[in-house]
């Protein structure tokens, strides 16, 4: 046991010395038995310090104005066991659960116990968000832990980082450093989780959690949907319903290597730590040094999964996405239209039509740039970003300049942090390649990927998307690709006793990197693409305005894409394409309108050869075009509602988006299975309506429509409690229909 005195005597050195000073009370030692309710509009995080200093986390879930109770509550508590939930739990003392902090500090300590400094709150962006810092410190050694956890009022959202501080003489190695260690309590625990790979991003599985630990993870460094998908949702009690129920859903702001440990222990208590992957990850921290982790996002929905997905997007669209408020343009993708074969008027050519259609904006994919090594195929060229001067003679200014004038915007395709072989930058600078020193070099689609943790190579990539941008003003897109995840780990920069800091300081050179493109062009659009959805998480959508959710654009298969990606992420950042049939995915033939019908529900484009479309086509797709852009702002704004799930098994999907004002909405409605007689099984029992309402339903998409509905006057309250029962049968039938209100008329309302 160390002295009382001592620790008294730390305690107020570190206070007159550190930043905490000011936040903490003035006799630090007269601590416990403090309550910190931080709440939202419907939710309550609860933490108490215990009577040993302590701080110990009691409840997070539906809101407890009266905290009190707390603080005499025994059960939960059994201090001599150690089975206590600790609000960050550490490695050492009594605790035996995952930790979320494992340390070994400079003397070869391997314990740390946090005792509670002090807090503080203020109040951020207009009275909705606070925040708050728990300072707490180790009971004998220098380290300073700090909780920020802000609490998002009308979201309903608590986000959660942590700053750990080394105030030691010598180094401490940080093993395991979580974003956020959560403990709860129910009868039962379901969880959904994402998984995933190249062209089947974010598939969805539920499975009861039973003693022991679940694991979500990913160790390739850069992409986050090809193993998991660093977020999901936890039904409590219960299997997850789309409309009823208690549910957590939680997201991990971090675009690296990452780890949610699930873990139920002998008391029932199921304590999720997630953050930051440790793997391989030791993490050296010199004195004075302060180690940051991500932030881990938590809602908590009583309306099932439906209401976690709705906290999670109008929290995202308001202060995660970038520039969320902008109305994404249409766009033509040039990739599965040309692929690496073109010259200046297959892409001219493809403008014109793109402009005929209605389209908003045409995007130059892979292929432009490189002249010793052209880069007509993904084997070369990667990393020499000068144009390829006999593809594009003119340079990319001609085409850009061609775009404005036909009234397109333009954009443009870099794969900046990675490089092939056969290529000027490989021979230039073998040290920027990410390598472990003596052994072989993997190639993973023709290519290496750079090592962001050197400085010159940060500097570079900067360097690239501002050459880039430099070609022409009217550049006003970016799409950033990155193809490869880490094989054989190693780096040229990072010193012997730092090489497990790569996979860190990969991703920090990388937000570094976007930190200094987004000073410099705060307006540019920017996609991240890592093979297709690679990189879908809420770190990277600090920076970019949407993600490209696959490289699967067959439209069945995107049901399951994108049902799964949007009960997270918005459908603002879900880029989604009508390709042709079949497209080099599978051997999928749905119609024209099927595939309109898809990508209408995301931010919609076309990766085609317009040429390819028939005359009929082409009027089709100017119409569509034309209805999406009409309906559009309810996709990007509106809130989400799920009607039939694609996991249900009937071959049936349908979702709504409904304006925030409730005199809009848009029902989008896929039939992917013969039907045969069951057409009952199609009822849509539509949500998120005002009862009150009067709505005039259209479909859209169609000549003439089907639906006995179409343009008539529904009252709110038919949509939602009878609903809606449009005759999808066959295979690959589809609808779209929009709902405006009608206001009632001055004699109906007397
Ligand atoms: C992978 C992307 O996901 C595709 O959309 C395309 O940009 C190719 N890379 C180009 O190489």
């Amino acid at each position: 046991m160390y002295a009382m005195q001592k620790r008294k005597l730390f305690l107020i050195c570190f206070l007159l010395l550190s930043p905490f000073g000011a936040m903490v009370r003035a006799n630090p030692v007269d601590i416990g038995r403090e309550l910190i309710n931080l709440q939202t509009a419907d939710l309550s995080m609860i933490l108490m310090v215990g009577k040993d200093s302590l701080l110990y986390f009691q409840h997070f879930g539906r809101k407890i104005g009266d905290a009190s109770p707390f603080l005499d509550k025994q059960t939960y508590r059994r201090v001599d066991y150690g089975t206590d939930p600790h609000a960050y739990y550490a490695s050492g003392g009594t605790g035996y659960r995952e930790p979320a902090l494992r340390v070994t500090h400079s003397d070869g300590d391997l314990n740390t116990e946090l005792a509670y400094l002090g807090h503080q709150q203020k109040i951020l962006a207009a009275g909705n968000v606070t925040e708050t810092t728990i300072a707490l410190q180790d009971k004998k050694q220098h380290l300073l832990v700090e909780l920020v956890i802000r609490a998002y009022m009308r979201e309903n959202v608590f986000t959660q980082r942590v700053v750990i501080k080394n105030m030691q003489k010598g180094s401490v190695i940080l093993h395991n450093f979580y974003s956020s260690y959560l403990p709860l309590r129910a009868k039962r625990y379901y969880l959904t989780s994402f998984h995933g790979a190249w062209a089947q991003e974010m598939f969805m599985e539920e499975s009861p959690l039973n003693h022991g630990i679940k694991t979500i993870e990913n160790k390739m460094g850069v992409r986050t949907t090809h193993t998991e998908n660093p977020s999901f949702l936890l039904s409590l009690d219960t299997p997850l319903n789309e409309h009823a129920g208690d549910v957590i859903g939680g997201a991990l702001a971090w675009s690296g290597n990452y780890k949610l440990n699930f873990q139920i222990d002998e008391f029932d208590i199921l304590s999720i730590t997630a953050g930051m992957n440790p793997y391989a990850s030791e993490y050296r921290l010199a004195p004075g040094e302060a180690f940051h982790t991500p932030e881990m996002i938590y809602t908590y929905s009583t309306s099932g999964a439906g209401g976690v997905s709705r906290n999670l997007h109008d929290w995202a669209r308001r202060y995660n996405v970038y520039d969320a408020e902008t109305i994404r343009p249409t766009l033509l993708n040039s990739w599965e239209g040309a692929y690496f074969t073109f010259n200046e008027k297959t892409l001219t050519d493809m403008m014109d039509e793109a402009a005929d259609m209605g389209l908003e904006m045409f995007v130059l994919d892979d292929g432009w740039f490189g002249n010793k090594y052209p880069r007509n195929s993904s084997n070369q060229g990667l990393g020499d970003w000068q144009v390829a001067r006999d593809k594009l003679p003119r340079g990319i200014s001609y085409l850009a300049d061609y775009a404005v004038n036909k009234g397109l915007q333009f954009g443009i395709w870099i794969e900046p942090e990675m490089v092939n072989p056969k290529s000027e930058l490989a021979e230039n600078h073998p040290e920027w390649i990410v390598q472990a020193k003596g052994r072989p070099v993997p190639t993973t689609r023709g290519q290496w990927l750079l090592d962001m943790t050197n400085p010159q190579v940060q500097e570079f990539v900067f360097g690239v998307f501002d050459d880039v941008m430099q070609q022409s003003e009217n550049i006003s897109y970016i799409k950033w690709d990155a193809n490869r995840h880490v094989e054989s780990v190693g780096s040229a920069f990072l010193p012997a006793d730092r090489q497990s800091h790569f996979w860190i300081e990969y991703i920090r050179g990388l937000y570094n990197v976007y930190e200094r493109i987004r000073a410099k062009y705060p307006q540019v659009l920017i996609q991240a693409c890592s093979s297709g959805g690679g990189r879908v998480d809420y770190g990277a959508l600090k920076y970019h305005q949407e993600v490209w959710t696959s490289d699967n654009t067959d439209a069945r298969s995107r049901i399951f894409i994108q049902y799964g990606t949007n009960m997270i992420y918005p459908a603002l950042v879900t880029g989604s394409h009508v390709s042709a049939v079949p497209n080099h995915q599978t051997g999928n033939i749905t119609p024209l309108k099927f595939r309109f019908d898809m990508a209408m529900s995301g931010r919609f484009g076309m990766e085609l050869q317009p040429k390819d479309l028939s005359g009929e086509e082409k009027i089709f797709a100017r119409k569509a075009i034309e209805n999406y852009k009409g309906i559009r702002d309810i996709v990007m704004k509106g809130d989400l509602y799920r009607i039939i799930s694609p996991y249900e098994g009937k071959g049936l999907y349908a979702i709504m988006y409904v304006s925030k004002d409730k005199k809009r909405a848009v029902v989008f409605d896929y039939c992917f299975e013969y039907q045969g007689r069951t057409r009952n099984s199609q009822l849509l029992r539509l949500h998120g309506l005002d009862p009150q309402k009067r709505y005039k339903l259209s479909e859209l998409n169609v000549d003439k429509s089907s639906f006995w509905g179409n343009n008539k006057l529904f009252p709110g309250e038919y949509l939602m409690y009878e609903g809606i029962n449009p005759r999808l049968q066959k295979i690959y039938d589809s609808a779209i229909f929009l709902l405006e209100e009608v206001e009632k008329s001055i004699e109906e309302t007397k």
